[in-house]
């Protein structure tokens, strides 16, 4: 029996793809991935209080992020989470969802996944639904892509449509994972995924090393190994269509980056540090004028 009136609060983590390898165009119209996400501590912020059966959503924004760029509600990805949540477990409860958003919206960093995750893995608590973890990264499939590696949390290999989902370290977890700084830049407009798939042309050879030589460098918190390896197969179709994008790859190239990617399908695209001090230099150089932030990438596992 759910109690109406219960709160969960859930910081729902930004993730970046470190690589992001197109294998291929499936039968179904997506493309074969393989990538390794990491999420980083760009949150935001879901609280949810149980009702008796309604569900409801609001959502405010921190300055940055475009409130105009969010869709009907009925569309939220984390809305539709708790629908289906609601549904696949016959709840009766309700929920009322808050999101306070930091993550740039259609950014590429997953934050529209992120609170999807965040709601499933909430409502599962909220609801004392306790189903298991592997279930839970089924039912977020339905939704999209990026969902199931952010209900599984950590850094991840994830491949097929994106629903093959596991722990990067699963059999081997390292004993110290310093992680990495990196700043994320936004040029403030949005890059359309299927449109950005659409005008993948191949070209970029994928090749086991990729895989190998970054999940090694972040076993090793190696920083300089982590910027040569760094992959994404997208990038060339999206910098050639999207110019605003190659620019601010262009600034975080200028302003001492030891590595630089477009995250995910973009606009976001970050650039890694040295450490926190370099880091901040670099966000000091970008100056006012474009969206960024430091972030650090979360523990492995
Ligand atoms: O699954 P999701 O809704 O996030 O995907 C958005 C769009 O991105 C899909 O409609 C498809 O055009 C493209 N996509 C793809 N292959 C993937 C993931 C996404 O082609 N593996």
């Amino acid at each position: 029996m759910v109690r109406a009136g219960s709160v969960i609060t859930i910081e729902a983590r930004a993730k970046i793809n470190l690589t992001l390898e197109i294998l291929g165009k499936r039968p179904d119209g997506y493309h074969e991935l393989r990538s390794i996400v990491m999420p980083v501590s760009l949150t935001d912020t879901i609280t949810l209080t149980s009702t008796y059966a309604q569900t409801a959503m609001t959502i405010t924004v921190s300055p940055g992020v475009d409130l105009t760029k969010i869709g009907a509600v009925d569309k939220n990805l984390a809305f539709r989470a708790a629908r289906l949540m609601q549904e696949s477990y016959r709840v009766n409860a309700g929920a009322r969802i808050h999101i306070h958003k930091r993550i740039p919206i259609g950014g590429g960093l997953g934050g529209g996944s992120a609170d999807a995750a965040g709601v499933i893995m909430g409502l599962d608590k909220l609801w004392q639904l306790h189903r298991p973890l592997e279930e839970l990264m089924v039912l977020g499939a339905e939704l999209g892509s990026d969902v199931p590696a952010l209900v599984h949390g950590g850094a991840v290999l994830m491949e097929g449509r994106g629903e093959r989902v596991r722990g990067l370290f699963d059999d081997d977890a390292p004993t110290l994972c310093e992680g990495f700084w990196l700043v994320i830049a936004n040029p403030g407009l949005m890059c359309s995924t299927p449109d950005v798939f659409k005008k993948w042309r191949g070209g970029l050879t994928a090749g086991p090393s990729i895989l190998h030589n970054m999940a090694s460098s972040i076993r090793t918190s190696d920083v300089s190994a982590a910027a040569e390896a760094l992959h994404n197969g997208l990038q060339p179709a999206v910098y050639e269509n999207y110019p605003g994008v190659a620019q601010i790859a262009t600034q975080l190239q200028e302003a001492g980056c030891l590595g630089v990617l477009l995250s995910g399908s973009g606009a976001s695209v970050f650039g890694l540090a040295r450490d926190e001090a370099h880091g901040q230099e670099i966000g000091r150089k970008l100056g006012s004028g474009l969206w960024h932030v430091l972030v650090r990438t979360c523990p492995v596992v």
